[in-house]
């Protein structure tokens, strides 16, 4: 299994910006390669954060290297708030996100995340919890639809669904090559090339990590930690999850279109947005790094940074 190569890594380091004595928060440690940049970039102290286990066991390499700056927590970003303040951090200088799964999950087909092997269905980045094959075997025929339209935009969700559901009558579904070749007998090949499973996978591992409501509370509550002068960038790799993450910036920007004369809230007096937008239009990768590493092909980068001070509370 090779490592993981981190994505838009110097647009990553340009925008968050560490300084020296600065406090900041890694909220996707992965293989560590933001954090440990972050560390060489400046004299700082980095908190960071993975839900899987065996990120953070790898992490202690790194640790080691840094002594005193670099501590590592197991959890979920949507806890920062909590996991930070019981270890007495109230607020942050930056936060950097690195939305999805790293290579050391997606390669490793006993983590079940990928179509390309062979492994049990299993997809959690936790190594806790119901996994996919849970969902694809026991979910009703309209959940598992729903499901797929939903977090995988697959238009054909509702064949898919029924083609699971009339397979696992035979026999439980416990295989990522089982589903993989299931899902090819029912959905035409594609002209792009792209695999016939691909969005129906991605939705299970969405599923299975309620990775949409995880992004949904970091970003408040990395809004709430960050103290003036503090950015959040944020790098996602599909549409669903970059379009909460440009969601949230424009309104906490003051960005998002102001409601109409008829509606009650226009009449209320606008407040000064709390943070202003460092890319009003997502970064995306440069050619070369597509070219050398193509998983950083769907990559925008997003971010900004606190204007105001923290009064005791988020603007929402
Ligand atoms: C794309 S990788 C990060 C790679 C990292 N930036 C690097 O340079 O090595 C994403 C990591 O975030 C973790 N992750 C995903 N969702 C998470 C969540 N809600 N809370 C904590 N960690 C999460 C995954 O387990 C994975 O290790």
């Amino acid at each position: 299994m090779s490592g993981h190569v981190p994505v838009m890594l110097a647009e990553v380091l340009a925008t968050l910006a560490p300084h020296d004595a600065g406090t900041y928060l890694d909220g996707t440690f992965g293989g560590g390669g933001y954090a440990g940049a972050i560390l060489g970039g400046a004299a700082c102290t980095l908190w960071a954060i993975d839900r899987d286990p065996q990120a953070i066991e790898r992490g202690a390499a790194l640790a080691a290297r840094h002594p005193g700056r670099l501590h590592l927590m197991q959890g979920r970003f949507g806890d920062m708030v909590s996991l930070l303040r019981e270890r007495g951090v109230a607020s942050l200088d930056g936060v950097v996100l690195d939305l999805g799964v790293s290579s050391y999950q997606i390669d490793d087909p006993a983590r079940g995340f990928s179509f390309r092997f062979d492994g049990p269905l299993d997809m959690r980045m936790e190594c806790d919890g119901p996994t996919a094959a849970d969902l694809v075997n026991d979910l009703p025929e309209q959940e598992l639809a729903d499901t797929l339209y939903r977090l995988g935009e697959e238009r054909l969700s509702r064949r898919i669904a029924h083609a699971i559901v009339a397979a696992r009558a035979t026999a439980p579904i416990l295989t990522t090559a089982r589903l993989a070749s299931l899902i090819r007998s029912v959905v035409p090949a594609e002209r792009s090339g792209l695999d016939p499973a691909t969005r129906s996978f991605q939705a299970l591992r969405l599923a299975v990590n309620d990775e949409l409501g995880e992004v949904e509370r970091a970003l408040r509550a990395a809004a709430e930690l960050l103290d003036e002068g503090g950015r959040l960038v944020v790098v996602a790799f599909h549409s669903l999850e970059d379009r909460l993450v440009k969601q949230f910036m424009v309104t906490a920007a003051g960005r998002a279109p102001s409601p109409s004369r008829h509606d009650p809230r226009g009449l209320a007096p606008r407040t000064e947005p709390a943070f202003r937008l460092l890319t009003p239009r997502a970064l995306r990768p440069q050619e070369a790094e597509t070219r050398a590493n193509p998983r950083a092909r769907s990559a925008r980068l997003r971010a900004v940074e606190r204007v105001a001070p923290i009064r005791g509370g988020i603007e929402r």
